[in-house]
């Protein structure tokens, strides 16, 4: 049995109405929260879990005017889930890439709202009210590359970058979607390998590309991992960069490390600099052990000498960096990172705390500039998951807005959908929805305005 009620999938599919609220939601909040996280359908044994590898379902909460207008959670349907649910199948092959369930990213790109996942899951496209319409033929490329699990959006443009990779295949493919979702940019990455890339970087010159000693392993899977995916000490860790437009990528070596998730990055004259959350040496998905976690770190890139200055911004366990989306690819001052016990613990058994109690469960305000943190604690398994920074209406500051994010309340047993102040982060929240269960720790999401 699973001993952790965060990770445990829930059963059924709820829709609630004027949710109740405890505080005052700011009426500026016009939109959508939604966060996905696998969620196995029809388990019967919890155990049987895995975190990383199951049926997406998302959790979303509609706010305006001040009200929680609703809270819906719906598995995203390929054909197989609608077959165990008993639905009619679609019969919709897609362009390119598998009919998946996705469950890693859920964002919003030319009026569509959109689940993904990496390596060659199709996108699967959903209602505004979270219902699933059927995979998505945007950014689809054969053989099978598609959107992956994490792009990034130029807040001054709106093209939506990413970066795709197919296991067996050895190179990544950077695609470039407009505003609208017409694909306008294609290259071809050589890799030497078929490796994971699970995140990357975009900078207003450059798109910034991890090549970690993480390759495509079928055996893994055999050995307990999540993905067919395992370390492969032969390889070096690197970071490159290649122009926005195309042509060459420059590659420098760094420490080895897997980069796990990308804060922002920017450039800053000749050189370049990532803030990113990187994964230990050696780590493994198949053999992980829970006193190796996720560090915050930056690179600075100096592209002339193909060397790279490495800096520990903080050694404290913590992952799912964000940045306002404002300032994607443009120089920031803030960042938004989430600690929690339990995403360590769905990796294998944790005995105890983290080794800083004050990170079992909270959010992470780094302003990077002082390289100081403010952290808003939450009750013990709170298990509070990826944050989600909403600017205000008519911003006077980057940190001038809301901190969204989903966290358990282990007195009602349920989850509430908390509201920060951006500029008062260890404040009382402002607001906190009380949806009507648990929705168990997931992996990540975006608020989607209107
Ligand atoms: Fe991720």
């Amino acid at each position: 049995m699973h001993p952790d009620p965060a990770l445990t999938p829930v059963t059924e599919e709820i829709t609630a109405f004027d949710l109740p609220v405890t505080g005052r939601l700011p009426a500026e909040l016009d939109g959508r929260y939604l966060r996905i996280g696998p969620n196995a359908l029809g388990l019967e044994d919890a155990a049987a879990h895995h975190w990383m590898r199951s049926e997406g379902m998302v959790h979303g909460v509609r706010l305006r005017d001040g009200r929680a207008e609703w809270y819906r959670n719906r598995w995203v349907r390929s054909d197989e889930v609608r077959r165990r649910l008993g639905e009619p199948e679609l019969g919709v092959r897609p362009t390119a890439g598998a009919d998946f369930s996705c469950n890693t990213h859920v964002i919003g790109h030319g009026g569509r709202t959109l689940t993904l996942t990496e390596g060659g899951a199709a996108p699967q496209e959903l209602s505004y009210e979270l219902d699933s319409i059927g995979p998505c033929s945007l950014g689809a490329t054969r053989p099978g590359f598609t959107i992956p699990a994490h792009t990034k959006r130029d807040p001054r443009t709106g093209e939506l970058h990413g970066i795709s990779y197919v296991a067996g295949f050895d190179f990544v493919r950077h695609t470039v979607l407009d505003a609208a979702g017409e694909l306008t940019h294609v290259q071809d990455i050589e890799m030497g390998g078929s490796v994971m890339m699970h995140d990357f970087a975009l900078t207003e010159r450059h798109v910034v590309v991890y090549d970690s000693p993480v390759t495509f392993r079928p055996e893994a899977l055999q050995a307990g991992a999540g993905i067919p995916f395992a370390w492969d000490d032969r390889r070096p860790a690197r970071v490159g960069l290649l122009p926005r437009t195309g042509g060459d990528v420059r590659w420098a070596e760094v420490g080895p490390c897997f980069a796990s998730h990308t804060l922002n990055a920017y450039d800053d004259g000749p050189y370049v600099v990532v803030e990113l959350v990187t994964l230990p040496e050696r780590f493994d998905f198949g053999t992980l052990t829970a006193d190796r976690y996720g560090i915050l770190d930056r690179w600075t890139i100096d592209p002339v000498a193909g060397t790279v200055r490495e800096e520990r911004i903080d050694d404290r366990p913590q992952e799912f960096p964000r940045v306002s989306e404002s300032f994607v690819s443009r120089r920031h001052r803030y960042g938004y990172a989430a600690a929690t016990a339990a995403m360590y613990r769905a990796y294998v058994p944790l005995e105890g705390p983290l080794p800083d109690a004050a990170f079992d469960n909270a959010l992470i305000k780094h302003d990077l500039l002082r390289g100081s943190c403010e952290i808003h604690r939450f009750a013990p398994d709170a298990a509070v998951g990826e944050a989600v920074f909403v600017p205000a209406e008519s911003p006077a500051a980057e940190d001038d807005g809301y901190v969204l994010a989903y966290a358990h309340d282990p007195v009602r047993g349920a989850a509430d959908l908390v509201v920060l102040s951006a500029q008062d982060f260890t404040a009382e929240p402002l607001a906190r929805v009380h949806l009507p269960r648990r929705v168990p720790l997931g992996l990540h999401g975006n608020w989607l305005p209107g």
